[in-house]
């Protein structure tokens, strides 16, 4: 899976390359800004959710800046190395362990602890204390020379006023931007040293002083005459020539000290200004450093111990209650920007009322927020040391925070317990948060796949009111479209063309669109095979017509509720009668070729690893078809766990094949 999406990312990255090149290099631009953009934000969001995807050629690195063609090369005088990775205790102790097998000596070691900014790295040289050339690590042994650039950066000195400075002196430290700055932008890059390093590769240094940028400086490269002792001597030489070095900056005397300094950060990191992904342990000695030297990629007497990469502290800041398409209310922390394994977080789901009950989450609480994977972020656990007595139990709403209805709590006849999510009453189109959802719904890919109306549209169009109702779509008015910020003639007969193309649709994703709770894609494909027709779909609307579809397999008494109660409300009857006007409603499409082509099944009983409906697609993407009786017509009746005796038995009389599970995937394979 991490192999495909690396590849559609690969893709994405070179076909932005092309563009980017037509668009700045050649100013011939091929394809609209409106895709440009499009293109940006596909690779951004791939980023933001996939943290392994990194390329120095993505927009996020580069947007709208010549490549690094355009800056002059310069050699470093001293290779700019990385560091090797801790992640645990373990790890520490051997890289201890080397170094005393190295020294050939037992001594106390001493190391100078350091947050790890999460920025990239710059160097400066500073002649007879003025600055004369700022460069960027580039790949180690070469940077690019941008002086210019560095120099709109507030933190750096021009000039080193003290006197007794070395004559030739680089000074290394880290470019980055404040989260506080990262937030107004967050919109264009994946995170913020992608920010920080696409704004000081900016060919004029005007564009680089238009997102503030931070410099802390922590090591030196070449230096003509050195005088100091320990690395905790030069920070603080650092400080008094002028530069910002962090305030975190500590002296630490044993490993056991160095793993508790990295806990106790790892509670606090979201409270710093900035970001930073673990701490840097050097030998404090520079003597030592100098004995112990390089490997051929780091330093052996400096180590980054990292933080995790997929969980965090931060803290609450609020909680927001969201409405999703089926009225369900779920619970959002809102919480300070913490970065989990290169993605920068400030939201947690809280999931419903009865996780916040369970954790007794309050607003204000310091908490444990998990992210791995494609998962969304969610709140492990609280930190209870960290609870004040200020801080009051959290009280869920009792009504939608968006149209007042009242909320409830459904009851589970199979748990016989009540739901633990709570639902807004007004499912209909009434309450604006459900709308603007069920809207989303409607364009997505699996229902009408309305591709050039994305999400962020349809809650534009929401508050200029172009669309209120889904039948709104098709009735856009593209000329004040195209004069809307952002849009132009160009994008708005894109968008027409992909409504258009929408028109055609067959009958089960039709269904799907409706947004019909507990109609899934499957469902409607059930309701499409038995109505047939978008007519008789329609006749449908009479509710004592739904009740006949309990008769089919799949269809239970929960989803005709379901269809009951949708179809009883008068906005939702309009909703389906305009949009059978505009749309050309085909019926569902059969496959014709494939292995089961002229067979029909039919399951009874609990099947493994597998569910129903996946069962079913997989039969119909082979051809074959699903009855819903035991009759003549049926071919194969697939039995699982328990299957109903009934079924059997009449398969049995009609000498109908029964298969059990392993009989019928042997039949696919
Ligand atoms: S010392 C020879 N100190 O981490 C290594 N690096 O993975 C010299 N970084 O390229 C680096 N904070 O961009 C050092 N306090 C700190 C640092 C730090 C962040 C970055 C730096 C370096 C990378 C190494």
């Amino acid at each position: 899976m991490n192999k495909e999406v690396e590849k559609i990312y690969k893709k994405k990255v070179k076909e932005f390359q092309k563009h980017n090149k037509l668009y700045y290099d050649k100013s011939t631009p091929a394809i609209s800004d409106r895709e440009f953009d499009k293109l940006k934000a596909d690779i951004i969001n791939l980023e933001k959710k996939y943290s392994f995807l990194r390329s120095s050629k993505s927009p996020s690195d580069s947007v709208g800046f010549k490549p690094s063609k355009n800056f002059e090369k310069f050699k470093h005088k001293v290779q700019m190395l990385s560091l090797s990775n801790a992640f645990d205790r373990e790890d520490l102790i051997n890289f201890e362990k080397k170094i005393l097998n190295y020294l050939n000596e037992k001594i106390a070691l001493e190391y100078s602890a350091e947050p790890k900014i999460d920025g990239i790295s710059a160097s400066l040289t500073y002649l007879n204390g003025n600055l004369t050339y700022g460069v960027s690590r580039g790949d180690g042994s070469e940077g690019e020379l941008i002086t210019n650039n560095l120099k709109t950066i507030k933190d750096i000195p021009h000039k080193i006023l003290k006197k007794n400075i070395p004559k030739e002196i680089e000074i290394r430290g880290e470019v980055f931007i404040e989260k506080k700055d990262f937030e107004k932008i967050k919109d264009n890059f994946a995170n913020p040293r992608n920010a920080a390093s696409g704004s000081l590769r900016q060919k004029d240094p005007k564009e680089t002083s238009k997102i503030p940028l931070k410099f802390i400086a922590y090591t030196f490269g070449f230096i003509s005459e050195n005088k100091f002792k320990n690395q905790s001597d030069f920070l603080n030489e650092l400080k008094s020539w002028g530069f910002l070095t962090s305030d975190y900056n500590k002296v630490i005397k044993s490993i056991d000290d160095l793993f508790i300094f990295h806990e106790q950060f790892e509670k606090k990191r979201f409270d710093l200004n900035y970001d930073i992904d673990g701490l840097v342990y050097k030998v404090n000695s520079l003597q030592l450093q100098k004995r112990l030297g390089f490997t051929s990629n780091a330093p052996r007497w400096a180590i980054a111990h990292k933080f995790s990469a997929d969980n965090a502290y931060s803290e609450i800041l609020n909680i927001d209650i969201q409405v999703g398409r089926t009225g369900a209310l779920t619970p959002v922390a809102k919480v300070k920007p913490v970065n989990i394994g290169g993605v920068v977080v400030s939201n947690a789901t809280l999931h419903n009322e009865d996780e916040i009950r369970r954790k007794d989450i309050r607003i204000g609480d310091t908490v444990k927020i998990e992210r791995a994977g494609d998962v969304i972020p969610h709140v492990l656990e609280v930190d209870l040391k960290k609870r004040k007595k200020t801080q009051n139990k959290f009280i869920f709403p009792t009504i939608c925070p968006s149209c007042g209805s009242k909320t409830e709590k459904e009851f589970n006849k199979i748990t016989k317990k009540f739901d633990a999510v709570r639902r807004c009453t007004n499912d209909g189109y009434t309450c604006n948060k459900i709308a603007i959802e069920k809207i989303k719904h409607f364009i997505s890919k699996d229902a009408m796949n309305i591709d050039g109306l994305g999400k962020k549209v349809v809650e534009k169009f929401w508050d200029l009111k172009f669309i209120k109702l889904p039948q709104d779509i098709y009735n856009l008015d593209y000329q004040k479209i195209s004069s809307l910020d952002g849009w132009g003639s160009q994008s708005a007969s894109n968008l027409k063309f992909s409504i258009e193309n929408s028109k055609k649709v067959t009958l089960d994703k039709f269904i799907f669109s409706l947004g019909i709770r507990h109609i899934g894609i499957e469902n409607a494909k059930i309701i499409a095979d038995f109505t047939k027709n978008i007519k008789s779909f329609l006749n449908f609307l009479k509710k004592d017509k739904i009740k006949e579809l309990i008769n089919i397999d799949g269809i239970g008494e929960t989803q005709v509720k379901s269809l009951e109660k949708f179809f009883q409300n008068k906005t939702n009857i309009k909703v389906v009668e305009k949009l059978s006007e505009v749309l050309s409603v085909k019926d569902r499409e059969v496959k014709r070729k494939g292995k089961l082509k002229n067979f029909s099944f039919m399951f009874t009983g609990k099947l493994q690893n597998i569910s129903r409906a996946e069962a079913k697609s997989l039969i119909e993407e082979n051809a074959g078809s699903i009855v819903s009786s035991v009759t003549k017509k049926l071919d194969y009746l697939v039995t699982g766990e328990k299957p109903t005796n009934r079924k059997v038995e009449q398969a049995k009389n009609l000498g109908i094949k029964i298969l059990t599970q392993k009989e019928w995937s042997d039949l696919l394979n």
